[in-house]
């Protein structure tokens, strides 16, 4: 009895028949060197008391850690998680940016329906790609309660030579704070005014209150931050994570430059910046050759006041930079999708045909269209198994929407024809960007905005075939 549904079920007989009983799962946890670990993980999400370092907040959590405990596995493997549901609503766990069959991808009403309090439910999908992932609560505003975390797909043949890792998890604390996100939510949908809030912020908040949010690496504030302890000369890599609800970050290390391997998972030519914006839902991975001292790891959060921060400390005797620490890099020159470029083999081929996509806001200010369509009539968009569709997005409203696809990475499509493959991408106000998606895995899939209020207010739609 390990699923809800017979089509888990069945799928798991299956994976158990190819993998025998001894080999079955296949999820490490805890450090890197994910290898052996043949053993099933369980994932309980319950309300629970977190510190944040300076506070301790009473929230949702996952395994009660904000973010929720490190998912770790090799490409080519199976993860199995069993969610079990202690929360008083039902919930889902969403494998963001992976690669997965549809009945796995936690997608409420579309995927599996929910899964009520008391409940279980058996995640059991093959990681096909190495990479920076994440999983969250797919219902309403979950997430922003704090159920997140990170997933980390190792690549058996890593061509990548890096002494060490990190993994900077970044987020927008609301919960707690200033009430709910539901609370947060209801405001925004009962106050037709806070229009002129949007439309005097290019970037970032969509309330007062969002606004004042606290600002988090790895679930502590910069009052209380975590430190990453390496040594000087170390060739380190930071896996960086976007699981704010609300906020772009501008990431920066003090005295440092950062060169981009990866975007979204994917490898991409390395580029060497000194700062650069990740929208909600993105991941990049960089690494950085480490100075000696103690350096502060910034990430602002872009239109806003407020950041959140970190120490990356290679000297134990070196003095702790102060949390508003200034950081010139953050000025300095900033990654462009133009400098991405996917490598060769990751090109898609041509599309076949162009569907537009229009990112827009009706009047109220209150609600966010894709194609003129919200949430509950949600757009739906039909392709061919097996095309490659370019999809052509006109971001009409003066807000920034990190549209999100899930079950595939697509190829972003700029003028040097060769843009890095990502399953996030953030729009700008008045932008048009271009990609290029091969249809490879049926389903029917999310494809939304990752701004979590502007999905619950409708920019939430869907591509399906086979
Ligand atoms: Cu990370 Cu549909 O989401
Ligand atoms: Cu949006």
């Amino acid at each position: 009895s390990w699923g809800p549904g017979g089509r888990v079920s069945r799928r798991l007989f299956i994976v158990g028949a190819f993998a025998g009983a001894a080999a079955l799962p296949v999820v490490a946890t805890g450090p890197a060197s994910a290898s052996a670990g043949a053993r099933r993980r369980v994932l309980r999400a319950h309300p629970a008391s977190v510190s944040l370092g300076s506070r301790t907040v009473r929230t949702w959590a996952y395994d009660g850690l904000v973010p929720g405990p490190q998912i770790q596995a090799r490409a080519g493997e199976t993860v199995a998680v069993r969610l079990v549901n202690d929360l008083p609503a039902p919930t889902t766990v969403h494998w963001h940016g992976i690669r997965l069959a549809f009945p796995m991808d936690g997608a409420p009403g579309f995927s599996q329906p929910a899964t009520r309090p008391g409940h279980t439910f058996d995640y059991v999908f093959t990681v096909p790609d190495p990479g920076t992932y994440f999983y969250h609560s797919h219902v309403g505003t979950q997430p922003d309660r704090g159920l997140y975390g990170p997933l980390i797909v190792a690549d058996p043949h890593e061509p990548l030579r890096y002494d060490e890792e990190f993994t900077v998890v970044l987020d927008d604390w609301l919960d707690g704070v200033k009430g709910t996100p539901d609370d947060a939510l209801r405001r925004l949908n009962s106050s037709p005014g806070h229009d002129d809030t949007l439309r005097s912020t290019a970037l970032g908040g969509v309330s007062a209150e969002m606004r004042h949010p606290y600002y988090l690496v790895n679930g502590r504030t910069p009052g209380a931050p975590v430190t990453f302890r390496s040594g000087a000369g170390r060739l380190v890599r930071f896996r960086v994570i976007n699981a704010a609800a609300d906020s772009a970050f501008r990431v920066a290390i003090g005295g440092h430059r950062m060169t981009v391997t990866h975007a979204d998972g994917f490898p991409c030519r390395p580029v060497t910046v000194d700062t650069f914006i990740i929208g909600m839902g993105e991941r990049y991975d960089v690494v950085v050759r480490l100075d000696s001292g103690a350096f502060p790891l910034v990430a602002v959060a872009e239109g806003k006041r407020g950041r959140a921060f970190a120490v990356v400390r290679t000297s134990p005797g070196a003095r702790t930079p102060a949390k508003g620490a200034k950081v010139p890099q953050l000025n300095g020159r900033m990654l462009k999708y133009q400098d991405l470029e996917a490598r060769r083999v990751d090109n898609l081929p041509r599309p076949s045909r162009t569907i537009t996509v229009t990112l827009g806001m009706r009047p109220s200010g209150n609600e966010w269209t894709m194609n003129g369509k919200v949430a509950g009539d949600h757009l739906r968009l039909r392709v061919d198994e097996g095309e490659t569709v370019r999809l052509a997005l006109h971001n009409t409203s003066p807000m920034w929407h990190p549209m999100h696809l899930h079950g595939h990475t697509f190829q972003l499509r700029l003028a040097n024809g060769h843009g890095p493959r990502k399953d996030t991408v953030n729009i700008k106000p008045r932008e048009r960007l271009h990609l290029d998606l091969l249809a490879d895995n049926p389903g029917e899939w999310m494809f939304h905005c990752h701004n979590l209020y502007h999905q619950e207010q409708g920019m939430m739609g869907a591509i399906g075939y086979g």
